[in-house]
C-alpha cells in the first residue's frame, strides 16, 4: 500500500516511544506503532524480544514507564505524567486480549465465562447478552458447549470460548498473543481459521504469532520487534519475503528452516 492512502486510513491505536524496564531489564526501548480500522498487524521477533509485554501496554494490562499510547475516540494515555487509573481502565475498555493460555475460570461453565465481562463489568442486561453469547457459541461451532466446564474442552475449543469471551466484551481492537501456542499440532488450525474469519469481517487485530505462513494469509501488516523495538514493519511481501534488515532476514530465515 503506498505511504499518502496508508495516511488517509483512519489510525485507531497510535503507541509512540512506550518504554518499560523490569528491575534492570529494558524490556521496550521506545515502541512506536499505528494500527489503523481494519488493520490486521502480525508480531513477529525472537523470544524475548518484548512481545508479550508490548500486548499488554497496549491494553493497560502493564504500565509502561514512559511513552504514549492513544485509542482514536480516547483515551490518550501519557505514561509519564502517572495517569489515573480510570484512564488506564478506560484504555483497556476498548481491547480484548486473547491469551497464549485461554484462562478460562475452571469452576465456570462455558457460558458463565462468557458473559464474565458483559454483566460482572459492563453491567449489560443479562437477556441481552445471553442471546448474545450464544449467538458467539454457535457461530464458532460451540452452541452444545454451552454448560460444559473448560476441561471438558479440547485445547482447541477452550481457545475459540476464548475468542468468544473476548468478542462479547464489543472490543475495537482484539489482542492475541500466540493464540495457538499452546495447542496440540492438529488442533491448531481450527483456532487460526476462527482468526482469519473475524479478519475478513473486519474486525482490527495485533496478533503475536510465529506461524509465519498464518501471518501472510492473514496480516496487512508485519512489525518485526527486535531487542524492545520496532526493527521492521511493512506488508507481508516485504518483511517475510524481502525484508530491508539483515535482522529480520536472520529471524524468518530461522523459522522457515529450524534445522
Ligand atoms: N513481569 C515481569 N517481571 C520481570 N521480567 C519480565 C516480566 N515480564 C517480562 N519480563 C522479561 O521481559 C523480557 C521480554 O518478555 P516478553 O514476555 O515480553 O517477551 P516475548 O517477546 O513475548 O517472548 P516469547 O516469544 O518467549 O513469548 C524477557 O526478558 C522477560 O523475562
Ligand atoms: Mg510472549
Amino acid at each position: 500500500m503506498s505511504q499518502p492512502e496508508d495516511e488517509r486510513r483512519e489510525a485507531l491505536l497510535t503507541v509512540t516511544d512506550v518504554h518499560k524496564t523490569f528491575g534492570s531489564t529494558e524490556v521496550l526501548r521506545g515502541v512506536d506503532l499505528t494500527v489503523h480500522r481494519g488493520d490486521v498487524v502480525a508480531v513477529i521477533g525472537a523470544s524475548g524480544s518484548g512481545k508479550t509485554t508490548l500486548l499488554r501496554c497496549l491494553n493497560g494490562l502493564e504500565t509502561p514507564d514512559r511513552g504514549v499510547v492513544e485509542m482514536d475516540g480516547g483515551p490518550r494515555v501519557d505514561f509519564a505524567t502517572r495517569p489515573s487509573r480510570k484512564v488506564v481502565h478506560a484504555l483497556r475498555d476498548r481491547s480484548a486480549m486473547v491469551f497464549q493460555q485461554h484462562n478460562l475460570f475452571p469452576h465456570r461453565t462455558v457460558i458463565q465465562n462468557v458473559l464474565e465481562g458483559p454483566l460482572v463489568v459492563q453491567k449489560r442486561p443479562v437477556a441481552e447478552a445471553t442471546a448474545e453469547a450464544e449467538a458467539l457459541l454457535a457461530r464458532v461451532g460451540l452452541a452444545d458447549k454451552r454448560d460444559a466446564y473448560p476441561v471438558q474442552l479440547s485445547g482447541g475449543q477452550q481457545q475459540r470460548v476464548g475468542i468468544v469471551r473476548a468478542l462479547a466484551l464489543h472490543p475495537d481492537l482484539l489482542l492475541f498473543d500466540e493464540p495457538t501456542s499452546a495447542l496440540d499440532p492438529e488442533l491448531v488450525g481450527e483456532v487460526l481459521s476462527l482468526i482469519l474469519e473475524l479478519a475478513r469481517e473486519g474486525w482490527t487485530m495485533v496478533i503475536v504469532t510465529h506461524e509465519l505462513q498464518f501471518a501472510r494469509e492473514v496480516a496487512n501488516t508485519v512489525v518485526f520487534v527486535d531487542q524492545g523495538r520496532v526493527l521492521e514493519s511493512g506488508p507481508p511481501s516485504q518483511v517475510l519475503r524481502d525484508p530491508v534488515e539483515e535482522r529480520t532476514r536472520q529471524f524468518v530465515h530461522r523459522l522457515l528452516h529450524p534445522f
